[in-house]
């Protein structure tokens, strides 16, 4: 039960297997939320668990200390999963001091009306355990205005927050003691995450080394810790810089299946111009699935038939979602099936167009049901946007 991250420093966090669903994101395998136990003269826990699971971790922080001995709370981010058991927190480590950034602060005014001791935080404050001494590093709006990150300096090791994390829920606590490379999980995450802070996430990467944090451990709030942090750090910076590859999503919904018959025709032109293709069913595959898949994709086409003048709900759903997530450095285009006097293809090129991507105009629709010539149309559209890529 016990698991030490390094010399004094445990994981005591409550692992959620069932999870399927996170904040609207697809969490097939589940997550963990991560608080961490710092053993010194003073004992400090660094975040707390989602409202549920505080016993889980209560049974963790016993096993180690006399809760009640715990002498600092530092909360490093307020979103629920992480400070919902603050209340119950308190009530059992009676002598406990909150840690907070200034915005932490406030949250913690405004969420629980904060009736506890608290110590306000800056980049760059220390606090002495004894041998150990935390430092901290604001972050905000990684994710959120509050976030800041817990470095136990002696032992390198960078309680990160939400950042380089991954929802999976699993009985190993490190990402190399795992059967397969995790990346992929932590890449889906950061899309769905983190994809609309790349500015911030390439100005803290700068900004970690003049603090001089140099980690040998990364331990995120969610998932497996990192015992080789190039390895995420690497990943990171990647993708904040929307680092792509000859790739290209193609996402359809379609009521009588015109739609979906040019998708599939896109594709061969694009596969015979040596272009990765993935494609997804809107209808049949979660957003968060496609736009992880999106986010080291240089291209995007999406198609939806023109339904009372407009795109399809579903389609307006996914446009919606990626909006808000700020893709760069990305091909569009829409395609679809129409009746009359259409209007679906053109509101994808002008959503897309609004998000900053480079759009191929007019996109390309077929009217009722594909002719020999549409086909030969579809085909080479996939071949033009796949000389796009690769140009
Ligand atoms: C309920 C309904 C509403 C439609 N509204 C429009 C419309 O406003 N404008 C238009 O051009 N076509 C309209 N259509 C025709 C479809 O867009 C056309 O049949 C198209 O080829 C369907 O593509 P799909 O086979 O991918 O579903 C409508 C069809 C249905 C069933
Ligand atoms: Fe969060
Ligand atoms: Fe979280």
């Amino acid at each position: 039960m016990n698991h030490e991250v390094k010399n004094g420093i445990y994981w005591v966090g409550a692992i959620d297997w069932d999870l399927r669903d996170f904040h609207g994101y697809s969490t097939p395998k589940g997550t963990t939320y991560n608080a961490y136990l710092i053993v010194d003269e003073k004992i400090a826990l660094v975040d707390t668990v989602r409202q549920g699971f505080f016993d889980e971790m209560l049974m963790r922080v016993s096993g180690i200390v006399e809760p009640e001995k715990v002498d600092y709370l530092i909360i490093d981010h307020l979103e629920k999963d992480h400070s919902g058991s603050i209340e119950d927190a308190m009530k059992v480590f009676k002598n406990a001091k909150i840690i907070s950034s200034e915005r932490g602060k406030k949250g913690l005014d405004e969420w629980y009306d904060n009736k506890w001791p608290i110590i306000v935080v800056k980049t760059g404050s220390t606090l002495s355990l004894g041998k150990k001494t935390l430092k901290f590093l604001e972050t905000p709006m990684l994710h959120w205005p509050d976030n800041m990150m817990t470095y136990a300096e002696e032992d390198r090791v960078l309680i990160s927050s939400d950042a380089f994390g991954q929802h999976i829920a699993s009985s190993q606590r490190f990402e190399n003691d795992m059967h397969y490379d995790i990346r992929e999980d932590a890449r889906t995450y950061y899309a769905n995450i983190l994809m609309p802070f790349a500015p911030l996430i390439l100005k803290l990467l700068d900004k970690v080394k003049d603090v001089n944090i140099q980690p040998e451990i990364i331990a995120p709030a969610h998932g497996l810790i990192w015992r080789s942090p190039e390895k995420i750090l690497e990943a990171y910076k990647r993708w904040s810089m929307f680092e792509s590859g000859p790739k290209i999503v193609i996402a359809y919904d379609t009521m009588w299946g015109t739609s979906s018959r040019m998708a599939r025709l896109i594709a061969i032109g694009a596969i015979d111009e040596g272009v990765e293709v993935r494609m997804y069913d809107i209808r049949k595959s979660h957003i968060s699935e496609i736009v992880s898949d999106l986010q080291d994709a240089r291209a995007f086409a999406l198609g939806s038939p023109t339904l009372n003048n407009g795109m399809f709900t579903s389609v307006g759903a996914l446009l919606t979602y990626l909006k808000g997530l700020k893709p760069k450095n990305k091909i569009g285009v829409g395609f679809g099936g129409y009746g009359w006097a259409g209007g679906a293809v053109k509101e994808i090129t002008e959503a897309l167009k609004s998000m900053g991507l480079d759009t191929i105009e007019p996109g390309f629709q077929v009217k009722y049901v594909m002719k020999k010539d549409d086909e030969k149309e579809c085909i080479d559209l996939g071949r033009r946007i796949a000389k796009r890529i690769k140009e």
